[in-house]
């Protein structure tokens, strides 16, 4: 397979071009997935947004937002190729303390255009917002779609250190020889991987967040990392991925990190610029990225944020606490 990127930076075309390597159509997604061709896609992966705004009665404005993505889904249904995934990455809606977790809405949505769900990935990070009238939350869901039921699924692509790799046959004609996969074991459903220095830098020292080698002005984006295994385990290289709410460009790094097409919506110019230098960035060997597979950040102890603060210990002694 010819390298994709392999030279200088790539053109990126503002217009769906065949063939094209980076594709940004600018503006709302619902007239700009119009010009994107049918089946040519392998992957879809997007967080949509779901600012739904409290100008509605509770459950109205819920119902009105889904409502209203339910072209775009049709859309990107006509999209994906028949051996294509959709990854539909959310969290909850809250109103006054009340939670819908929006993958249980959006299941009813996807179901209805024939895809059939693979996975309910829970990606659990370990930091975030404290709550006081209900557990914190700690984790957002991935959910994978697949449109038919011969489908891309490079599981080897994808594997991870299993823990115990000297466990062995304990009997039959294999007895003694080890029982594991050499590459490594399935990563499952459960993505904590993932979970980082991000979410620290972020949440608990929040006047070095810049310092995050990823993270961009804008306020949700995807780690890199996240969409990287959707990218490994649901294309080959040359197929294109595709993120209709595009943002800045998550998924078209991680796409041409691997010798993947992309394609990309986004209606705030402002993320579209960001994307775009995010791209070149890449291709000039620039991009600050959070290598796949590092491991989860845990604090030795010694960081004055990880130790029990004085002034808690004076107030118990002192019987205040
Ligand atoms: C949750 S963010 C996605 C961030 C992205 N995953 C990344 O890593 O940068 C949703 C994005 O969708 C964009 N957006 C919202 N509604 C849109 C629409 N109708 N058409 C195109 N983009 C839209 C927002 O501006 C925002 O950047």
């Amino acid at each position: 397979m010819t390298e994709l990127f392999n030279t200088t930076e790539p053109e990126i075309h503002a217009i769906y071009k065949k063939n094209a390597s980076c594709i940004i159509l600018s503006g709302d997604a619902a007239s700009s997935l119009k010009e994107v061709p049918s089946q040519s896609v392998k992957l879809i992966v997007s967080s949509p947004p779901y600012n739904i705004g409290k100008e509605y009665e509770k459950g109205t404005a819920l119902e009105n937002y889904l409502e209203s993505m339910k072209p775009i889904i049709k859309e990107l249904v006509r999209i994906v190729s028949s051996e294509g995934s959709i990854c539909w990455q959310v969290g909850n809606y809250v109103e006054n303390g009340e939670i819908v977790p929006l993958d249980i809405s959006y299941y009813p949505i996807f179901a209805s255009f024939g895809l059939k769900m693979r996975n309910r990935i829970i990606w659990h990070f370990d930091h975030g917002l404290h709550a006081s009238k209900r557990f914190s939350g700690r984790y957002e869901t991935i959910c994978w779609f697949t449109k038919g039921d011969s489908y891309t699924f490079n599981l080897d692509s994808v594997r991870v250190p299993s823990k115990y790799p000297g466990k062995t046959h304990f009997k039959g004609d294999k007895r003694g020889l080890p029982s594991g996969n050499p590459l490594g074991k399935n990563p499952s459903d459960f993505w904590n991987v993932i979970e980082q220095d991000w979410d620290r830098l972020i949440w608990e020292i929040p006047n070095v967040k810049a310092n995050h080698p990823e993270k961009t002005v804008h306020p949700c984006q995807f780690p890199i990392e996240l969409v990287q295994r959707c990218v490994l385990a649901l294309t080959n290289e040359g197929d294109y991925v595709l993120d209709p709410f595009g943002g800045v460009g998550t998924a078209m790094v991680a796409a041409m990190m691997h010798n993947r097409k992309s394609i990309m919506c986004e209606k705030e110019e402002k993320y579209i610029e960001i994307a775009m230098q995010r791209i070149k960035d890449y291709a000039n060997g620039r991009l600050r990225i959070r290598p796949l597979g590092k491991p989860v950040y845990s604090p030795s102890g010694k960081e004055k944020v990880s130790q029990i603060p004085l002034f808690w210990q004076e107030q118990k002694e002192t019987g205040k606490a």
